[in-house]
């Protein structure tokens, strides 16, 4: 029964175009690649679908540092933190990571975690507790929704950025604790929360304010320390989650807020306590990796990430201004995530296929993860590109589109 019931599931997803297949890349995450598919010989492709921002994640000092931390600590880490997973390399890629953050949350303390699913799955359910409200953005990722739902506390969703349905909430919301979520660069649509706005009603309501800046983290802001920064935040209402295999280019994640909170979650927090610690290999490579962030390095690829946002977003402007007809737009977006929205999952579908016959991969995302009639290309770009790459990208894109019509 179990069979044909997900058989049936399954085929209801061809039916609406939702079925999912993973790629198999034969190459390190570069924006030219080596892709095989299903019945397909592995061919080379032009990607543009990475998070790897920075375009770090292949950098050969991280491969080296990575090395490096295998020579010195081992393969794995042996257990978990609670027990003898921990070890003196995450303690220190912890403090590294607190004193990064210092600028924004004063006196903060860092823990590390596995990746940012399971950050913030802790972080809502170790404070969400029965005294707690979670108001989070309609938008929010995925593992913020999931771990409102795992938690105790009632969850409110507002629409995506309204600050005015959000104090409303706030100040009929009668819990002695208040927990605002939200991405700071939302992941599918690449727009910024309105972080001091946010931050001002958290001060208002005596609320606390946890930013999940997956995408800002090692982009934005003052060397690269992220979305608050960008915003010249500094508050200890702020509970900041940042993940280490984006723009780091490596990975897991990062809690950086109040020293009692941070002691909480090392007490409460089931997906800290019950898993094993990262290796300790992956800590000694990150050290290295926010090395390179907050330095000339990090410098240099932010601002040839800013020169191809602006090229792309020039040239896509034009061409989505040139055919109102089609009825896609261009994602209102100042980040590395640039969105084409395209409206139907098939229409989304096809453009991406039309341009992977060209020889680029821009991946085509479609509801759940995006609401329906919104499916659009994900277009991210690396500091990796050049503009080059980007130049190929709205060409092919123009062709692909004519030969849809
Ligand atoms: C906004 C956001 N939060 C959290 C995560 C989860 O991070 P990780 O991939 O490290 O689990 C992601 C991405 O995957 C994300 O986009």
């Amino acid at each position: 029964m179990l069979i044909q019931h997900l058989s049936q599931q399954l085929r209801e997803r061809d039916a609406q175009s939702m079925r999912r297949r993973r790629r198999v890349v034969e190459a390190p995450c570069l924006p030219h690649l080596t892709v095989a598919s299903v019945g397909r010989d592995a061919r080379p492709l032009l990607a543009f679908c990475s998070n790897d921002y920075l375009g770090l994640a292949s950098h050969p000092a991280l491969g080296a540092a990575l090395a490096e931390g295998a020579h010195c600590w081992g393969a794995g880490s042996g257990a978990s933190h609670l027990i003898s997973g921990h070890s003196r390399v995450h303690a220190a890629l912890e403090t590294d990571l607190a004193e990064f953050l210092e600028p924004c949350i004063p006196k903060a303390r860092a823990l590390g975690f596995c990746t940012g699913y399971m950050a913030n799955l802790a972080l809502l359910t170790a404070l969400g507790d029965a005294k707690a409200t979670i108001f989070a953005d309609k938008l929010n990722h995925a593992s913020l929704i999931d771990g409102a739902l795992l938690a105790k506390a009632p969850m409110q969703r507002y629409a995506h950025g309204r600050i005015d349905v959000l104090a409303n909430q706030l100040e009929h919301c009668s819990t002695p604790i208040k927990l605002i979520v939200t991405d700071a660069v939302f992941s599918m649509d690449g727009d910024l929360a309105p972080l001091p706005e946010l931050l001002a009603l958290a001060e208002r309501f005596d609320a606390w304010l946890i930013v999940d800046d997956a995408h800002g983290f090692g982009v934005l802001g003052e060397q690269g320390r992220g979305t608050l920064s960008h915003f010249g935040l500094r508050s200890e209402r702020l509970i900041y989650m940042g993940t280490l295999g984006k723009a780091a280019g490596v990975a897991g994640a990062f809690v950086a807020a109040h020293g009692t909170i941070v002691e909480w979650l090392i007490q409460a927090a089931r997906t800290y306590i019950y898993t094993t610690a990262a290796p300790p290999a992956i800590a000694h490579a990150l050290r290295t990796s926010l090395q390179l962030i907050r330095g000339e390095e990090g410098e240099r690829r932010r601002a040839q990430l800013t020169t191809l946002i602006a090229l792309l977003r020039q040239r896509l402007g034009e061409f989505v201004a040139a055919a109102p007809q089609r009825g896609w737009t261009l994602a209102d977006s100042s980040t590395a995530i640039q969105p084409l929205i395209v409206g139907g999952n098939e229409a989304a579908l096809a453009l991406s296929a039309a341009l992977e016959s060209r020889g680029l991969w821009v991946p085509a995302i479609r509801p759940p993860t995006v609401p329906a009639g919104s499916a659009r290309l994900r277009i991210t770009l690396s500091a990796a590109h050049s503009a080059h790459d980007v130049l190929k990208l709205a060409d092919s894109l123009e062709h692909a589109a004519k030969a849809l019509a």
